[in-house]
C-alpha cells in the first residue's frame, strides 16, 4: 500500500516508492540536457513552500535582457513526505502549491511550468547533480517551551541541517548555494559551511562549497510577488567567489535595477540584518502595548495616538499592534537571533545582554489573552456569561486581506475564550481551512500546537471557517472584531444586531470601529470595548441621559 499525500483541497497523491526514482531522475536528465543546449543556467530551488514556491518562478521567469528568451531552467525539489508531496504534482500542473492572494502568483507559475517549460518540480533530489544553482528555501523554525517565555524555545534547524547535508554530498564543486532561510546568526559560516565542507571532503573534493546568504523579505498578501522581485535585497558570500556569485545571480534574476542589493562583507552580517529588521518591528508593536494598556485605562483612544504621530516623517512606520502579534517571521526571527548567541557563537551571559528582544516576543505572544479578557468583561456587563456564550471571531489570518494564519493573534483568542467555555465560531473571507485547529493533532508539526498550554482544546478540531457572515452572526452573544480584512471596515452596527437577533458584545482588537460606529453600537443596547480605546467610556456617558 502506498503511502498518500493529501493536498489542502483534499486530494490524494500517491508517494512515488523506491522504484520512482531512477525514472525521475532520466525525467529531469532529459529536460536539462535540453535546457543546456539553449544556453540556460539549471538552478535547484529546495522547499517548495511559501517562498520557495514563489522564488522558483521568478527565477524560471527570467529572460537574458539581450535576447529576451528565458535563461533559467528551475527545478523546485521538495521532501516527498506525507505532509508535503502533494506540492510536486500541483506544481507540475501548472498550479501554485500556496494560496495566494497576489493575481500574479497562479498566472506566472502557470506560464512557466506550461508555456515556457522552465519550471518543473520533483521528489528526488540527485537533481542537485545537476545543477549550477540552489537555492535554500527551507524552513528554520523556532519552538517555545512556555507561552510567553521566548528564553525557554530552541531554533529548530533539523531540515536546514538536512538540506545542507544532501546538497554537499551531491552538487558540483562549483555550484554556487544560496542559503535564503532566514537563520540563526552565524549559520552560514558556522553550521552550514562545516556541514557542506565535511560532505565536500568526503567526495574527495578538496575546494570549499561557494556558499552565499541573501533572506527574503516576501510579504504575503496581494504584492506577494513584487515583495521578492521588486524589493530590496541584502546578500553576502563566505568568500570573494561566492559574493560574487551571489550578486550576479540576484541582478540576473531580481529588479537590481531599481532596488539596489545591500552587498555586506560577511554572511553573519546579512544573517543579523534580517533578524534586526524583524526584531526592531516586534519591538515597536510590543512597544505599544503598554501603551494600549494604558490608553484603555485612561480615556486615551490609541488609535487617533499613533495616527496624530504617524504625521512626523520620522515616525512614519508607527503602526496599532492587532491582538497578538502573528505571522511566520516576527515571533520567532528574534528568538533565532537570542539562541545563537549562545548556542552558535557561544557565549554565557545571554540573559544580561537581551532584554528588550525577549521580552518584546512575550508581549506580542500573550496580547491576545488580553483581547479575551475584554471579550469576558464586555458580556459580563450586559449580565451574560463566557460560559457557553456563543461568540463569532471575524478574522483568522494574521494581517488584513490575506489568509495566512501561522501563529495569528486570533488563534490565541479563541483558545483562550474556549478555555473559558465560549462556543466559538471563526469568519473570515480569505481562509478556506484554519489547519491550526482543523489539525491540530499534527499541525505545525505533532506536539506544537499552541493547544497545549490551555485546558478544553479537544473539541476545537471541529472548528469550521464559516463562509456566509450573515448565517454565522445569528445568535451571536459577542462579536470580536479580530482582523483588518476589508469586509469588515464599514459593517453596518444595524445589520449586525439585526443578523445577531438582537444586542450583542462588540469587541474591537484593530481600531476598526469609527467613533460613529461604536455610538450607535451603544445606541442599540450593544456593549463595545477595544483594545487600546479607552475613550469608548466617554461615548457611553455623553449617551447617558442627562441626571442618569
Ligand atoms: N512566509 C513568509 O512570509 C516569509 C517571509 C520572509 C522570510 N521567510 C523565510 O523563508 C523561509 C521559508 O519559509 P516558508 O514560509 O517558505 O516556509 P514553508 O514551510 O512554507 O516552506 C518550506 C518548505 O521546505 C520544505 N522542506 C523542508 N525540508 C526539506 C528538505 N530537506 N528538502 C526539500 N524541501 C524541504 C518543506 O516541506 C516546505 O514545503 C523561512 O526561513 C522563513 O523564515 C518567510
Amino acid at each position: 500500500m502506498p503511502d498518500y499525500a493529501v493536498s489542502p483541497s483534499g486530494e490524494q497523491f500517491a508517494i512515488p516508492g523506491p522504484d520512482g526514482y531512477a525514472p525521475e531522475l532520466e525525467r529531469l536528465e532529459g529536460l536539462v540536457e535540453a535546457a543546456r543546449a539553449d544556453d540556460k543556467e539549471i538552478v535547484v530551488v529546495m522547499g517548495v513552500g511559501f517562498v520557495g514556491a514563489v522564488m522558483a518562478a521568478i527565477i524560471a521567469d527570467t529572460v537574458d535582457p539581450k535576447t529576451g528568451r528565458p535563461s533559467k531552467f528551475v527545478i523546485g525539489c521538495q521532501r516527498p513526505s506525507v505532509r508535503s508531496y502533494w506540492k510536486i504534482p500541483l506544481l507540475n500542473r501548472g498550479v501554485s502549491p500556496v494560496k495566494a492572494e497576489d493575481p500574479e502568483v497562479e498566472p506566472m507559475i502557470a506560464r512557466c511550468v506550461l508555456e515556457k517549460r522552465t519550471l518543473t518540480a520533483t521528489f528526488n533530489n540527485d537533481c542537485l547533480g545537476l545543477a549550477d544553482c540552489v537555492v535554500v528555501d527551507v524552513q528554520c523554525d523556532y519552538s517555545k517551551n512556555d507561552l510567553g517565555n521566548m528564553r525557554t524555545g530552541e531554533a529548530d534547524m533539523a531540515a536546514l541541517e538536512a538540506t545542507m547535508r544532501v546538497i554537499g554530498e551531491k552538487v558540483p564543486p562549483h555550484c554556487l548555494v544560496l542559503i535564503e532561510t532566514t537563520v540563526a546568526p552565524g549559520t552560514t559560516e558556522f553550521v552550514a559551511m562545516p556541514i557542506m565542507r565535511k560532505a565536500f571532503r568526503a567526495r574527495g573534493i578538496e575546494s570549499d562549497p561557494v556558499l552565499a546568504h541573501s533572506f527574503e523579505r516576501v510579504m504575503p498578501g496581494r504584492d506577494y510577488v513584487k515583495s521578492i522581485r521588486d524589493f530590496w535585497r541584502v546578500c553576502s558570500g563566505c568568500t570573494p567567489e561566492a559574493r560574487e556569485r551571489v550578486v550576479r545571480f540576484l541582478e540576473e534574476v531580481l529588479n537590481t535595477d531599481e532596488f539596489p542589493l545591500t552587498v555586506m562583507d560577511r554572511p553573519i552580517e546579512s544573517e543579523t540584518t534580517k533578524i534586526v529588521e524583524n526584531s526592531y518591528r516586534a519591538t515597536i508593536l510590543a512597544f505599544l502595548h503598554e501603551w494600549s494598556l494604558f490608553a484603555e485605562r485612561n480615556g486615551v483612544d490609541l488609535v487617533k495616538v499613533y495616527k496624530a504621530i504617524k504625521v512626523r516623517p520620522t515616525h512614519s512606520n508607527i503602526i496599532f499592534p492587532g491582538p497578538g502579534i502573528g505571522g511566520y517571521c516576527l515571533p520567532k526571527d528574534g528568538g533565532l537571533g537570542y539562541w545563537a548567541y549562545k548556542h552558535v557563537l557561544g557565549f554565557e551571559d545571554q540573559d544580561r545582554v537581551f532584554k528588550i528582544t525577549p521580552t518584546a516576543i512575550d508581549i506580542n505572544d500573550t496580547r491576545a489573552l488580553h483581547a479575551a479578557e475584554l471579550v469576558r468583561d464586555a458580556l459580563r456587563n450586559m449580565g451574560r456569561y463566557i460560559a457557553g456564550a456563543r461568540i463569532l471571531l471575524l478574522g483568522a489570518s494574521y494581517r488584513e486581506d490575506v489568509g495566512d494564519t501561522r501563529y495569528s493573534g486570533s488563534e490565541l483568542v479563541v483558545r483562550k475564550l474556549t478555555e473559558m467555555g465560549a462556543d466559538v465560531h471563526a469568519h473570515d473571507p480569505y481562509v478556506d481551512h484554519w489547519y491550526e485547529f482543523e489539525k491540530q493533532d499534527t499541525y505545525p508539526a505533532p506536539g506544537h500546537s499552541l493547544a497545549r498550554f490551555f485546558r478544553n482544546q479537544g473539541d476545537l478540531v471541529n472548528l469550521r471557517i464559516e463562509t456566509d457572515l450573515v448565517a454565522a452572526m445569528k445568535d451571536a452573544e459577542a462579536v470580536v472584531l479580530a482582523v483588518r480584512h476589508e469586509p469588515y471596515l464599514n459593517l453596518s452596527p444595524e445589520d449586525v444586531v439585526a443578523w445577531a437577533g438582537g444586542p450583542l458584545a462588540v469587541v474591537d482588537c484593530f481600531g476598526i470601529l469609527s467613533d460613529d460606529q461604536i455610538r450607535r453600537y451603544l445606541e442599540l443596547g450593544c456593549e463595545v470595548k477595544a483594545l487600546g480605546r479607552g475613550h469608548i467610556r466617554r461615548i457611553k456617558e455623553e449617551l447617558r441621559p442627562a441626571g442618569d
